[in-house]
């Protein structure tokens, strides 16, 4: 889990179609500086595979594919299933690569059982501490953020965050994001899903808080339902070749947003995703067609 310099930050949009940069964008955590490359890896349904070795073998496939592409964040959750486990085998058969950043989540209502469960969490992936530990959809909020922000204390833990995703709780998420000392925020964003422009992306700029978007193709719906569509040519103006590197360069342009975490099952599809961090990003006109466009899909 060792810091990653990796390519170069680009935080504001000047004027003009479309910015060229060096491959793969990398966004500073605000509250270290520390480098992140903008896409990272989501873990939800795609990992959990359980004990099928053909399909455990596909996802340490695509971890591989992850981390040879430049990629770091791993994100799961005890929510996930088997995922954790897979993750953990995957890592373990990858011979814990350095370029590792291990975000996890606690999930559970009661206070005091949150240690024992990171600790189960820790024993699954095969790690000594993970970098990132976030409260999964402010459940025990107020005492999960106690117990993580004393591991950060005695340095079992870098950073601390809390998550929600398809708007939910966007009340308390701008509250706790006001209040407490985070370093990441989760929540859902893409070119359909846009009320984190409102309130929390501004907060989290405004505050100095790292954005990981989830749910970047809304768990594969979008991305299936534009499929049916053509890819519009000017879509080749910043060299996007399929509407998910279209959604990810999107997302990616917002300037507040550190990292997104598509979901993959797929080699090509890991690929392709860690690609769009590459090369142009819309500016603020372009993004605007994109969201029309999409939306009228
Ligand atoms: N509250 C929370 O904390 C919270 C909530 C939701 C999600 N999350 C996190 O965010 C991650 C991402 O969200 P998600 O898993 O809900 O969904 P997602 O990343 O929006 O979508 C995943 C789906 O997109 C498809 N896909 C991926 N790359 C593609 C590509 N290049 N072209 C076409 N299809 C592609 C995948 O299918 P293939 O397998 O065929 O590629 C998969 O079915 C989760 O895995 C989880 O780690 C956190």
């Amino acid at each position: 889990m060792a810091t990653a310099a990796l390519g170069t930050a680009m935080l504001a949009l000047p004027p003009g179609r479309a910015l060229a940069q060096p491959a793969p964008l990398a966004r500073a955590i605000p509250s270290s500086g520390e480098r992140m490359p903008a896409i990272g890896l989501g873990s939800w349904i795609t990992f959990n595979v359980g004990n099928d070795a053909a399909l455990q073998a596909e996802c340490t496939a695509v971890m591989a594919a992850f981390f040879a592409g430049g990629g770091r964040m791993i994100d799961s959750s005890p929510m996930y299933g088997s995922s954790q486990a897979v993750i953990g085998r995957g890592l373990a058969t990858l011979g814990h690569p350095d370029a590792l950043f291990a975000a996890e989540k606690v999930w559970t209502s009661s206070g005091t059982n949150g240690p024992a469960q990171i600790d189960e969490t820790r024993r699954l992936w095969g790690v000594e501490r993970f970098d990132l530990l976030q409260v999964h959809n402010l459940l025990g909020w107020e005492a999960h953020l106690d117990t993580l922000q004393a591991m950060k204390a005695a340095g079992r833990l870098r950073y601390v965050g809390i998550t929600t995703s398809e708007g939910r709780r966007h009340d308390l998420v701008e509250q706790i994001m006001a209040r407490q000392p985070l370093d990441f925020v989760q929540l859902s964003y893409n070119p359909v899903d846009r009320e984190a422009e409102q309130r929390l992306l501004p907060l989290a700029a405004e505050r100095g808080i790292a954005v990981i978007v989830n749910r970047p193709f809304q768990q594969g719906a979008l991305t299936r339902r534009l499929d049916r569509a053509p890819l519009p040519d000017w879509a080749a103006e910043i060299g996007a070749t399929s509407w998910a590197q279209l959604i990810l360069k999107f997302i990616l342009a917002e300037p507040a947003v550190t990292v997104a975490i598509p979901a993959t099952t797929r080699v090509d599809h890991v690929r392709e995703n860690l690609a769009a961090a590459g090369g142009a990003l819309p500016d603020r006109e372009l993004r605007g067609r994109i969201a029309a466009h999409i939306g009228a899909l």
